[in-house]
């Protein structure tokens, strides 16, 4: 079992003084039940949460959370994934804590990100947190016995986006089994497919990726891929034709706030625009996802076909949201 970091970890130099082996060993997160990554997740354990989000969808509102305090530490901007993870909790009847800007915490005053997590600890029953540092949510994970969801970290992975994925899948596919996933965009900075491709192990997918040379998927998930026996095709070319036999077709945005570069950004960010003329030869079966926001990437007359997934795919994060607090808090629905 793998945890991939990426090699541009930052965690040495911001002086958490996290071992980079460690990272990439998986420990056992399963011991205070913290959710860094979904990697290790069998199929057993992904259809249990599966099935504990449609429970969730047949009925959001429930009591069962009553008494309990989840803490939503967001250090980078989130719309969907934090307002999700707070509607959650809320409709379960747990109370919610946190903040959305990191400057108006401590650590603006030099705080410690374990010290942070350490305090945090003492008013939470879990933690949900975004960070900018690939390895953050591990590194938390450590420090703490209260479980960490990790909201995401940096370009590394964002498990609960993946939870929602599958979720969305699932219902559009009715099976995880033997699928045609079309990967579109930043492949390189793009944390969802990096966690969305280390998920999908068990089932037997084949993946395509299209990417520009710049941001193409990065070597240690093709490496992943070949260890893991996943099969993958990379590309440059998005035609009407090239996406003709796509189960799933997920468009990303391209992530400015990760590039050093911006002229860099500026030369690829256009690079593929889905149109709803593209889409005469797909599948009828085919969905199309995007974690969101999007910026271009997918223009609006898109929206109205029946392929478009990607509102219905972030609202299934709700429940996605609503089973991983639980799941982690050891509750049933
Ligand atoms: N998909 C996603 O992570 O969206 P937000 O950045 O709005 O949370």
């Amino acid at each position: 079992m793998y945890l991939i970091i990426s090699r541009r970890s930052i965690l040495r130099k911001a002086n958490y003084f996290v071992p980079l082996q460690e990272i990439w060993k998986i420990t056992d997160r399963m011991e205070n039940r913290s959710i860094v990554s979904i990697a290790d997740y069998g199929k057993e354990k992904i259809q249990y949460l599966l099935d504990m989000a449609a429970e969730f969808e047949r009925q959001p509102n429930r009591t069962i959370l009553q008494g309990k305090v989840v803490a939503t530490l967001f250090f980078e901007p989130s719309t969907r994934t934090r307002l999700s993870f707070e509607t959650a909790a809320n409709r379960l009847g747990a109370r919610v804590i946190g903040f959305t800007d990191p400057k108006v915490t401590s650590s603006s005053k030099g705080e410690t990100l374990k010290d942070t997590i350490k305090m945090v600890s003492n008013y939470a029953d879990v933690i949900v947190m975004r960070h900018r540092l690939e390895g953050a949510a591990l590194y938390a994970s450590e420090v703490t016995h209260v479980p960490i969801i990790n909201a995401g970290d940096g370009s590394n992975l964002h498990p609960s986006q993946t939870m929602l994925d599958l979720y969305s899948i699932y219902k559009t596919q009715g099976t995880l089994e033997n699928l045609n996933i079309y990967m579109v965009g930043d492949l390189k900075y793009g944390r969802t497919v990096h966690s969305l491709l280390m998920s999908m192990r068990p089932y037997n997918p084949t993946f395509h990726f299209i990417a520009p040379k710049e941001l193409e998927m990065p070597e240690e998930y093709k490496m992943y891929c070949k260890k893991e026996g996943i099969k993958y095709v990379e590309q440059t070319d998005f035609t009407e034709d090239t996406i003709a036999d796509a189960d799933i077709l997920y468009m990303t945005r391209v992530q400015r706030e990760r590039f050093t570069d911006l002229m860099e950004y500026e030369r690829v960010k256009d690079a593929y625009i889905l149109r709803a003329d593209m889409l005469g030869k797909c599948r009828e079966n085919m969905k199309i996802l995007h974690p969101l926001p999007r910026v271009n990437e997918i223009e609006q007359d898109v929206d109205d076909s029946p392929h478009a997934y990607y509102f219905q795919q972030a609202q299934n994060g709700l429940y996605a949201r609503e089973a991983l607090i639980c799941s982690v808090l050891g509750i049933e629905p």
